[in-house]
């Protein structure tokens, strides 16, 4: 499958680069990469440490490099107001103060966010402590433990990687045509022990919310969220999974020999025609951006494999549930999409976006320039989040969060655990949040959509803490 390359902490250097990849279409395609021609490396690090970061912006553009999941200071954050400029380096020690999770890392520069990672610049962290170490679960990266960065691209009927926004774009979001997996046209086959396997899984999409289940209906055991373990495994039939997600899976290989993993549109796709169908057409004919159900990995029991032979387990961890005596505020953030012709005019004039009074929150663009919310250091509170229309996966950073309403009902059992995502919509969302570090007027948090195109659009705001 091609793991992605694993580095560990403390001195960790991260080039940007610009490059070409192929991504199996038969051609190199332009891209960027973090030191590596497509996406960059799984991050192993662990709680308690200070990261030495040395981020040298080499892709002939300012960009910067945020830290997605992580509970650290807004100086480190990297958000839209750590510019890197061409050539300079970033330093930032980045202190690991959590729970052991799934994190990752993207270019998150203000109006140009959804291009510079659509191209490459992602990667992933794995935060570990001694909780995940002494953990009865498969653990051998790239034997029974993988990470798999799902994502969908564009290719027209050369191969060729697109990207492009029209008005339309900006509405829903960019979708591709094609699931790639750790940079690699799918379905791509692993050969895995026959024993328990345990996937992390990052939905890297733009804006594609990803519908996961095996093909022969087994469940879906689920075992951690965005923020950590769950306090036990749930099985479900599917796992929905929105833009800038993470959760972890455990299957068991001991039954039967193969097992398919596949993905379909959350919202069932519509009028789509079916990709598999397409896929096969060695004319790469029509160019669907909807899908149904698409196969994105085949494992494949190999005995030769040093097998983890545990059960699978009931209960991962203590997570108390959600306290909400402590709460002293509440705040309202609803999201609101730009009318279609300003849409179109923006693509048309595409660069920097936000500010332009196209999307907003509570009618406010993004600006660089405003600070729209003030928070106090280690104070509980609720957010209610709402949109009128489409759903939206809604990002804090600086915490992790418990959903307490999800669109207006309990959330599913597998995102009640610790959160840095809720998706939102109509119904109220609720998220109990509190925040432990600070982040000042120089160097806010953000909080926004993550539908990146939304994003650049000006889907987002800053709050700091203090
Ligand atoms: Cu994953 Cu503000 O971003
Ligand atoms: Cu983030
Ligand atoms: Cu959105």
């Amino acid at each position: 499958m091609m793991d992605l390359t694993e580095i560990e902490g403390p001195a960790v250097d991260l080039p940007l680069l610009k490059s070409a990849h192929s991504f199996g279409t038969g051609n190199k395609q332009a891209t960027f990469g973090i030191g590596a021609p497509y996406l960059g490396p799984m991050l192993r690090v662990s709680s308690g440490q200070d990261i030495r970061f040395h981020v040298k912006n080499m892709i002939d553009e300012v960009t910067t490099l945020h830290w997605h999941g992580l509970h650290i200071p807004g100086d480190v954050d990297g958000g839209p107001h750590q510019e890197i400029q061409p050539q300079d380096v970033w330093a930032p020690i980045v202190p690991i103060r959590q729970r052991s999770s799934l994190n990752w890392f993207h270019a998150h520069t203000h109006g140009k966010t959804a291009r510079q990672t659509y191209l490459g610049l992602a990667g992933v962290m794995q935060i570990e402590d001694s909780d995940s170490l002494s953990a009865d679960l498969p653990k051998t990266y790239g034997i029974d433990d993988f990470v798999l960065v799902l994502q969908d691209k564009q290719f027209d009927s050369d191969g060729q990687l697109v990207y492009q926004l029209t008005g339309e774009v900006f509405e829903e979001g960019f979708t591709g045509n094609r699931m790639v997996i750790n940079g690699h046209v799918a379905p791509v086959t692993q050969p895995v022990p026959k024993g328990l396997v345990r996937l992390r899984l990052l939905n890297a999409c733009n804006a594609r919310f990803l519908d996961l289940s095996w093909s022969d209906n087994r469940p879906v055991h689920v075992i951690a969220s965005d923020g950590g373990f769950l306090s036990r495994r749930e099985a479900v039939q599917s796992l929905t999974m929105t833009p800038g997600e993470r959760y972890e899976i455990l299957v068991d290989m001991r039954q039967q020999s193969e097992a398919l993993l596949q993905v379909s549109d959350s919202d069932g796709g519509g009028e789509a025609e079916e990709m598999l169908g397409w896929m096969t057409n060695a004319l790469m004919g029509p160019e669907p951006s909807n899908f149904s159900t698409t196969p994105v990995l085949t494992l494949i029991q190999n005995n030769s494999l040093p097998a983890y032979d545990g059960v699978l387990p009931d209960t991962l961890g203590q997570l108390a549930s959600p306290d909400t005596e402590q709460v002293i505020r509440r705040r309202q953030f609803e999201l609101n999409m730009g009318d279609g012709e300003d849409l179109a005019a923006l693509a048309a004039a595409w660069g920097n976006l936000c500010g332009n009074g196209s999307m907003s929150i509570n009618g406010r663009p993004m600006n660089m320039d405003i600070v729209n919310e003030e928070v106090a250091i280690g104070e509980t509170e609720i957010w209610e989040i709402s949109a009128d229309d489409q759903d939206h996966p809604f990002h804090i950073h600086g915490c992790s969060f418990r959903i307490l309403k999800q669109q207006g009902d309990v959330p599913p059992a597998y995102a009640s655990g610790w959160k840095d995502m809720v998706t939102v919509g109509e119904g109220t969302s609720e998220v109990l949040v509190r925040f432990d570090h600070k982040a000042t007027k120089d160097a806010p948090y953000m909080y926004h959509c993550h539908i990146l195109e939304h994003e650049d659009c000006g889907m987002m705001g800053q709050f700091t803490v203090t």
